[in-house]
């Protein structure tokens, strides 16, 4: 793989002509969405595509979202698009959500993961907006972490994972959502969430009254299993530290982490410092599943920073857009959840 002397860029309109300058010559550059930090390329150049999937280390049948900043770019990609998937778009276009729809020619496989399928979102975060505007291409994005890391929200969090791996990180912020786009497919007006998010199930009925969630989203899938979203099966938002989910009332779990915790490697995190004892160690997350998803991926990358071995997160609530908190953990934790 080439090595690049990693540039952070500021989102200053030089910056931003920079970086899509690079995009336009094949090249891969980190740039802020209001969702996650994403690891962009120009989504219709098979060579600049591969260069994303080197840098990640990603599986190559792990299908990229293709993002866009105006809906009339959406005809270039897509061969079809339903009245549901057009009504979803009108409605949560720009925001959080990824649409899968069958492609047109213009998708290379190597974007779409071998399917005949495209994820298009159009990101609500102005900086990303520019910089698609600016290249005049559709990007192709996967979150900017290595493949199996916890997504970053910063861009240092893009540096620590991807310096010398990719030419420029353009910093736009902290990322006001903090998890990644809810994935939806439409089959028959029927809306399949494959990955919870910020547009939470409720707000889907709200434009089709039929929406499932698909089994992937809480179950643990094998590797061999041929699954709707291929990016459900794979380990993923592991921090080094070993993630146990914890599950209780405030009493039984203080108890519990009193009993089991001996040493300053092991972390507790919970809503707001209620877990907080003489020989625990706490970090917040938030109290409210907003307030969660914007904060889990930055306080699991800080508690590998400050040299955790052992994280105990205290399960959130997962209604309505807690889903996408759960989700999200519950693959950080390999599954493993502690019932006090
Ligand atoms: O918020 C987001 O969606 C971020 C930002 C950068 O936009 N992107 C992101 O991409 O999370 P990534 O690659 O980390 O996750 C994409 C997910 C994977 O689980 C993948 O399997 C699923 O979307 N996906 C993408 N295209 C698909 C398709 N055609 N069919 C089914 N699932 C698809
Ligand atoms: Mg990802």
């Amino acid at each position: 793989m080439q090595r690049y002397e990693t540039k952070m860029l500021s989102d200053c309109d030089e910056d931003i002509a920079y970086a899509a300058q690079l995009l336009k010559n094949g090249e891969v550059v980190g740039i802020p969405t209001e969702t996650v930090y994403g690891l962009a390329a120009d989504a219709e150049n098979e060579s600049a595509v591969k260069k994303i999937f080197e840098a990640k280390g990603r599986p190559s049948d792990n299908p990229l979202i293709v993002h866009i900043s105006d809906i009339s770019m959406l005809d270039r990609l897509v061969s079809v698009v339903s009245p549901v998937a057009l009504k979803c778009a009108e409605r949560f276009w720009p925001g959080p959500l990824t649409i899968v729809m069958p492609k047109s020619d213009n998708i290379p496989y190597v974007t779409s993961g071998g399917l005949d399928t495209v994820g298009v979102r159009f990101p609500s975060h102005k900086t990303a907006q520019k910089i698609i505007s600016a290249c005049g291409k559709a990007l192709a994005a996967p979150s900017a972490n290595l493949s199996g890391s916890p997504s970053p929200t910063l861009a240092k969090h893009v540096l620590d994972d991807m310096n010398g791996r990719i030419p420029a990180i353009v910093d736009g912020g902290s990322c006001t959502v903090g998890v990644e786009s809810t994935v939806i497919s439409i089959e028959n007006d029927v809306i399949r969430v494959l990955r919870p998010g910020m547009v939470s199930v409720d707000m889907l009925k709200d434009v089709c009254e039929n929406v499932i969630v698909d089994e992937g989203v809480l179950e643990q899938l094998d590797i061999t299993a041929k699954v709707r979203s291929p990016g459900m099966k794979y380990k993923h938002y592991s921090p080094k530290a070993q993630v146990y989910i914890i599950k209780g009332g405030t009493r039984d779990v203080v108890t519990y982490l009193e009993e089991h915790i001996h040493t300053q490697k092991d972390i507790a995190v919970d809503f707001c410092g209620e877990l907080a004892g003489d020989h625990v160690r706490v970090l917040p997350y938030g109290s409210t599943a907003k307030e969660q998803a914007q904060n889990l991926f930055a306080v699991l990358r800080n508690c590998d920073d400050i040299g955790a071995e052992r994280v105990f997160v205290r399960c959130p609530d997962k209604s309505g857009e807690g889903l996408a908190v759960y989700n999200r953990l519950l693959r950080a934790a390999a599954f493993r959840i502690i019932e006090v």
